[in-house]
């Protein structure tokens, strides 16, 4: 059966690895057609709307989507770049990245964080007489994708209604003689519902991958509502998998361990912000965000992309020099979410071949400033990457 592929490559880099991601997929034999759709910052200026209707019809038909990465600027900057026939016409900027997630209920943001052997750029600590060592990283975060301090429920100058629903709570008082313009406030929503949802993906996963715990990174001793009721949907879903222990941790304190102890955490549920936060700080432990991939999960749709942004530094440099694997782990992750996990698996030890045997590496893993020279010093360019990657499939 041939697949449809939602192909947004959307702004700067985005448009350099998505195409490399597919040239992999192609090469490993997966049944697929891609269809281009419009996404990012060039249709925020010319339309008002970096997620055009067109790319959500798209989405709804086929479900299945690979994304590059966006531009994007705070709300002031996004309009003063709106083109003069739209300007002053109510347009508001919003990241069509967080739309999608909403609209779609990708609530399931699944981030990988695995070490490659021989890879430069992976933690490695000093032991107690002085020598290095290399613990393998081998962490796979959830992270809920829709709500928390991210699900756009925010004020500066909070009308009347708000201010009087929150003066019926006692912590109020402290705040109740700011002016309104004074006073900015994002609200940090959790539903059990939610909650439920993505600690049941992670047990599901650790179950099926032989994790024996799940690691719930939240902050319950002073976000005693929210993360109070991901601790509590953690708790309720573990007794359906005796097998496997729940930890706790607080993001603070997770944040510290990370760079202590990294090899004893496997899958680790957290909401929203903390998991942004914790799986780009995992991803720093195995190479950064040239390797940092990620899945943005619903019940219908699925959209894969890099956690990396769109890098408008080197977007214009001719021949390429990003490293397209964040993007070619991602396509790794549609694999396995299609099913073809045998696919991914070839993906994936390809990369793995590349990466050990260290001839061909991109700038990122030379630890060299990014730039034009950066060839002449003998990093590879993005598609001699792709090439070297689909020579080692087998
Ligand atoms: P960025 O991720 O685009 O780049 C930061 C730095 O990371 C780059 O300068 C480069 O040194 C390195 N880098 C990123 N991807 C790389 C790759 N594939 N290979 C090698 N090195 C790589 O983050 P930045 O500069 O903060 O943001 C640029 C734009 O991207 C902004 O407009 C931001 O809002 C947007 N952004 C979009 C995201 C998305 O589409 N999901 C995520 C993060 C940022
Ligand atoms: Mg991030």
């Amino acid at each position: 059966m041939t697949r449809t592929i939602v192909s947004m490559p959307g702004d700067g880099i985005g448009k350099t690895v998505l195409p490399e991601a597919i040239r992999v997929l192609d090469a490993v034999g997966f049944d697929a057609e891609y269809v281009h759709a419009d996404i990012g910052w060039d249709f925020w200026v010319n339309e008002g709307n970096p997620l055009p209707d067109r790319t959500i019809e798209l989405l709804k038909q086929h479900k299945l989507g690979l994304f590059g990465a966006i531009t994007s600027k705070p709300k002031n900057e996004a309009a003063a770049e709106l083109k003069p026939e739209l300007r002053d016409k109510g347009y508001v900027y919003f990241s069509p990245i967080v739309s999608m997630r909403q609209l779609f209920n990708l609530d399931l943001c699944v981030r990988p964080c695995r070490s490659f052997q021989g890879n430069p750029l992976n933690f490695i600590r000093r032991t107690a007489d002085g020598g290095v060592e290399e613990p393998p990283v081998d962490a796979v975060i959830f992270r809920q994708g829709t709500e928390g301090l991210y699900c756009g429920l925010e004020w500066t100058d909070p009308p009347a209604t708000v201010r009087g629903a929150l003066a019926t709570h006692p912590k109020w008082k402290a705040f109740e003689d700011v002016p309104g313009r004074d006073l900015a406030m994002s609200v940090r929503l959790f539903t059990r519902n939610a909650c439920r949802r993505i600690c049941a993906a992670a047990f599901a996963y650790a179950e099926k991958h032989g994790y024996s715990s799940v690691t719930i990174c939240e902050k319950p001793n002073v976000l005693r509502e929210t993360s109070g009721m991901m601790e509590e949907m953690a708790r309720e879903v573990q007794l359906d998998y005796p097998d496997i222990w729940v930890r706790s941790t607080n993001i603070d304190a997770q944040m510290m361990w990370l760079t202590k102890n990294p090899e004893d955490y496997g899958v680790i549920v957290a909401g929203n912000m903390f998991g942004d936060i914790v799986s780009d700080a995992f991803a720093g432990l195995v190479g950064g965000l040239g390797f940092a991939c990620s899945g943005n999960i619903g019940d219908e749709v699925a959209v894969f992309e890099p956690t990396h942004g769109s890098a408008p530094k080197y977007q214009e440099l001719d021949p390429p020099i990003v490293n397209p694997i964040a993007m070619i782990l991602s396509a790794a992750m549609l694999l396995d979410h299609v099913g073809d996990v045998a696919k991914a698996k070839q993906v994936r030890d390809a990369i793995g071949a590349v990466v050990a045997e260290g001839k061909v590496r991109p700038y990122d893993m030379m630890r060299l400033p990014g730039g034009p020279d950066v060839i002449s010093k003998g990093a590879a360019t993005t598609s001699e990457i792709t090439d070297a990657i689909i020579g080692k499939l087998v």
